[in-house]
C-alpha cells in the first residue's frame, strides 16, 4: 500500500512538470526560457548558459469582484516564431538597431471560468520580455485589477542598485546594497524629499542587479507602459523573489481593463558584463514602430535657459511678485508689486538668446514666463495656470521674433502644478498660443499632488494622461520633455516627439545638496534604461558659495565630470544649465559643450560598472567625429582610452578635457586641464580621474592642407 502510494505520487509530479514545459532559446542560444503549468498555475524560468537568472516564477493577475486570473490554467495552444529586423530610430545612440528574437506565445484556457489569456514571451540575445494579452471574449470583457501576480524569483541574495518604491516620485538617491540589506537601509534611503507615498518593502524599476557569484548583470523593468499603472517590485526576503506591485488609483484599484488589451512587457535584461546592459536595446525593441509619418520636424536639441538661476542662492524667481502677496491677502494680480528678481524678463531672456545663439545652441528654455506662480498657494490649484497669459515683463511676441531672427527657438514651459485635468482642458488653447508665436517644444511639469482626484503620478489614469499629451503634441508637431512624469519604458520608439523626461533626481538637486558622487554612474543602469533623461548637466560654477558666502553646499562633481555627462548621459535633448556669465569665464572648457553632438551614428560602451564608473565613445550623426566621456564615483581612478574604434589609416586630432592633477570634487572641483594630441586607431591615452571626476574628449579628423 505504502509502496504503491509513493510510486503513484512520483509519476504524478513528473507528469505534470514534464507535460506542460515549453522551452525556447535566444537566437545565440545562450538564454533559455521555459514555461510550465503546474497544479493549474503558470510559471516561467530563465537561464543564461545554465546559470539561473530566475527560477520558476509565478504568472497571473488577481481581480476585484471577479475570479482571479492566476489558476485553473491549462495550455490550449502554443506558437513559436522568429523575428529579425533592423530599424532606424528618428534619433538615437546608433544609426540602426537590431531587433532579433524568438517568440513563444502560449494560449492558456482557464476553467471553470471559461476564459482565455495569452502569455507572449520574446527572447532576445540580451534578455527577455513577456506580457499578458487578453483577447475580447464574453467571459472577459471588462475587469478591474487588484494586483498583478508576476514574479521574478531571483532565488539568491543579489547586489542591487535601488530606490524605494513610491507612487509619486523617483527623485531619490540610489542605494547600493545586497537585497537582504534593503529593510535596514530602507528608511534612510528616502530622506529629504517632498512628495512621498512610499511603499514599504518595495523598490522601483528599473532595478539593477548583479549576481556576483555567477557574474551576471540583470535589469528588471517594463516596456511600452500604455493604459496600465506603473510597476514597483515587492521583495520576499525568504527566497529573494520580486513580486509585481502596481500603482493604485485614488480608490486603491490598480487598473480598469476593457478587452482586447495587452499589458506592458515585463523585461529582464541579462548580460555577463555591465557594458552589455548599457548596450541593450531590448526595451525599445519591445515598443511599436514609429507612429508619426512625417518626423522631419523632430530635432535633437541643445539648449540653455532661464532656469538654473532660479535654484541658485538669492538669484531669481519664477514669480513676478513675492509669493507673500497672496499669503497676505492681496489676490488681485494688478495690485501686486514686482519683486525685482523675476527671471523671465525681456532683458534677461534676450541675454540668454544672444549668448546661446552666438555659441551655436538650438533653443533656450524660459521658466516663470506665465501668470500663476505668484498665487500657486492661494487659488484653487485647478485655476493656477492657463498657459496663455505671460507676465507683464515677458513680451512673448517680441521675444519669439527676436529668437527667430537669431535662428533660435524658445522652449515653452508648462508647469501644471499637478492639475492634470486643468491641463487637458486647456491644451488646445495652449497649443494654439504656441503655434501663434512659433514654439515647437514643451517642457512640462507635475509638481505636487495630482488633482482633482488625488491620483498618483504613476497610476493608470496619469499614465493615460501622459500618453494623451504625447499623442496630442505629436498631432500638433510639438516635441515634449516631461518632468515629474512616470518612468520611461521605451515609448520614444513609437512617439519620437517624446524627446526626453526627467523622472529621476536631476541636476537641480545639486543646489539642495542632494546628489551623490556615484549617482550618475547608476542612472544609466536604472532610469535611463527606459529612455533619455533631461538631466540638465553643465554646471561650471560648482562651488555655490560663489553666490552667497554663507552657502556651504556645492555640486557633487568636478567641472570636467560635468562635461563627460554629455556623452555618458544619453539624451537627444541636452541642456547647458549654467549661467552665460559662468560659461564666459571658462570658454576653453565650454568649447566641448559647443562641439559635442546630440545625435549619434554609433555608440561604444568602453567600460562600465554600476556605482563605480562609465566610459563611452560615440560617433556623431553623419560626421567622422567621435566624443568620449568617462566618469567615476567618489574614488579616484585611472583609465586608458583605447582609440581602436577609429577608422583605419586616418589621423584625428583629439582635444582632451580632464581633471587637473590636484582636482577634487570637494576641495578643488573647478580645476581642469585641456590639451590636444593627434590620435589614430592605434592610440591609447591614459587619464587620471579625480574623486567624483571625469573627462571628455572630442576627436575630429585632421584636415589635410591641399597644395595650391
Ligand atoms: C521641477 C522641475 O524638475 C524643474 O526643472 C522645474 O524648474 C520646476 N519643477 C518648476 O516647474
Ligand atoms: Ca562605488
Amino acid at each position: 500500500m505504502k509502496k504503491l502510494f509513493f510510486f503513484s505520487s512520483f509519476v504524478w509530479i513528473v507528469a505534470t512538470n514534464w507535460a506542460a514545459a515549453q522551452t525556447i532559446t535566444s537566437p545565440d542560444s545562450k538564454l533559455s526560457l521555459s514555461f510550465s503549468v503546474k497544479n493549474s498555475e503558470a510559471f516561467y524560468n530563465l537561464k543564461y548558459q545554465n546559470k539561473v537568472v530566475v527560477t520558476d516564477s509565478k504568472l497571473g493577475l488577481r481581480l476585484l469582484n471577479s475570479p482571479d486570473l492566476n489558476k485553473g490554467f491549462s495550455i490550449k495552444d502554443t506558437k513559436t516564431s522568429t523575428f529579425k529586423e533592423t530599424w532606424k530610430p528618428v534619433w538615437g545612440e546608433k544609426k540602426e538597431y537590431l531587433n532579433h528574437y524568438n517568440e513563444l506565445a502560449i494560449t492558456l484556457s482557464q476553467q471553470p471560468e471559461n476564459r482565455e489569456i495569452v502569455v507572449r514571451f520574446r527572447l532576445f540575445n540580451d534578455g527577455l520580455g513577456f506580457r499578458y494579452e487578453f483577447p475580447q471574449q464574453p467571459t472577459l470583457n471588462y475587469f478591474v485589477i487588484k494586483e498583478e501576480d508576476t514574479e521574478f524569483a531571483l532565488s539568491k541574495d543579489l547586489k542591487a542598485w535601488w530606490i524605494a518604491a513610491d507612487y509619486d516620485t523617483e527623485e531619490y538617491k540610489y542605494t547600493e546594497s545586497k537585497l537582504s540589506q534593503i529593510p535596514e537601509l530602507f528608511k534612510g534611503s528616502y530622506d529629504g524629499n517632498a512628495s512621498q507615498t512610499i511603499v514599504d518593502n518595495a523598490v522601483q524599476s528599473p532595478l539593477m542587479l548583479k549576481n556576483i557569484e555567477d557574474n551576471l548583470y540583470i535589469n528588471v523593468h517594463e516596456a511600452a507602459l500604455i493604459g496600465y499603472s506603473a510597476m514597483n517590485l515587492e521583495i520576499d526576503y525568504s527566497n529573494f523573489t520580486l513580486k509585481t506591485h502596481l500603482t493604485p488609483d485614488a480608490q486603491g484599484a490598480k487598473g480598469y481593463i476593457q478587452t482586447p488589451f495587452n499589458t506592458p512587457w515585463r523585461t529582464l535584461v541579462v548580460s555577463p558584463n555591465a557594458e552589455g546592459v548599457l548596450d541593450s536595446k531590448l526595451i525599445l525593441n519591445l515598443n511599436e514602430p514609429c507612429k508619426i509619418a512625417d518626423t522631419k520636424w523632430i530635432k535633437p536639441t541643445k539648449y540653455m535657459g532661464v532656469w538654473f538661476e532660479m535654484f541658485l542662492p538669492g538669484k531669481s524667481t519664477w514669480s513676478y511678485t513675492d509669493l507673500d502677496n497672496v499669503r497676505l491677502g492681496v489676490t488681485d494680480f494688478k495690485k501686486m508689486k514686482p519683486n525685482g528678481r523675476h527671471g523671465a524678463n525681456n532683458a534677461n531672456v534676450k541675454k540668454y538668446l544672444d549668448f546661446a545663439s552666438k555659441h551655436g545652441f538650438d533653443a533656450i528654455l524660459v521658466e516663470g514666463w506665465n501668470e500663476g506662480w505668484e498665487d500657486w498657494f492661494g487659488k484653487s490649484k485647478e485655476e493656477v495656470f492657463d498657459f496663455v497669459t505671460p507676465y507683464p515683463d515677458f513680451d512673448v511676441k517680441m521675444l519669439n521674433e527676436y529668437a527667430r531672427q537669431k535662428g533660435m527657438k524658445i522652449i515653452m514651459h508648462h508647469e501644471t502644478s499637478g492639475a492634470a485635468t486643468n491641463y487637458e482642458r486647456r491644451m488646445d488653447d495652449a497649443f494654439a498660443f504656441m503655434h501663434k508665436y512659433g514654439y515647437n517644444a514643451i517642457k512640462s511639469g507635475y509638481v505636487g499632488n495630482i488633482i482633482p482626484r488625488g491620483e498618483h503620478h504613476y497610476s493608470q489614469w496619469m499614465v493615460e494622461h501622459y500618453q494623451r499629451v504625447i499623442e496630442k503634441t505629436a498631432a500638433n508637431k510639438i516635441m515634449i520633455d516631461s518632468h515629474e512624469s512616470v518612468h520611461l519604458t521605451g515609448l520614444h520608439r513609437t512617439w519620437p516627439n517624446f524627446i526626453a523626461a526627467e523622472a529621476a533626481r536631476g541636476t537641480e538637486y545639486e543646489t539642495f545638496g542632494g546628489l551623490n558622487p556615484d549617482h550618475t554612474t547608476i542612472l544609466p543602469f536604472t532610469r535611463l534604461m527606459g529612455g533619455p533623461m533631461d538631466y540638465t548637466p553643465g554646471v561650471f560654477q560648482t562651488k555655490l558659495n560663489y553666490y552667497d558666502p554663507n552657502v556651504t553646499r556645492q555640486v557633487s562633481t568636478t567641472l570636467a565630470k560635468q562635461l563627460a555627462f554629455y556623452v555618458t548621459m544619453y539624451s537627444p535633448l541636452q541642456m547647458a544649465c549654467d549661467l552665460p556669465e559662468n560659461y564666459a569665464r571658462f570658454m576653453d572648457a565650454f568649447q566641448f559643450i559647443k562641439d559635442v553632438a546630440i545625435d549619434w551614428d554609433d555608440s561604444k560602451i568602453l567600460a562600465a560598472e554600476p556605482g563605480d564608473y562609465i566610459h563611452i565613445a560615440r560617433k556623431a550623426k553623419g560626421k567622422d567625429e567621435w566624443y568620449v566621456g568617462g566618469i567615476t564615483d567618489e574614488s579616484k581612478r585611472s583609465y586608458t582610452v583605447d582609440f581602436s574604434f577609429l577608422d583605419k589609416g586616418k589621423t584625428y586630432e583629439a582635444t582632451i578635457y580632464e581633471d587637473a592633477k590636484d582636482a577634487d570634487y570637494i576641495d578643488n572641483p573647478m580645476a581642469y586641464h585641456i590639451y590636444k594630441q593627434k590620435v589614430t586607431k592605434d592610440s591609447k591615452i591614459s587619464i587620471q580621474l579625480a574623486r567624483s571626476g571625469g573627462y571628455a574628449i572630442s576627436v575630429k579628423p585632421v584636415k589635410i592642407a591641399t597644395k595650391k
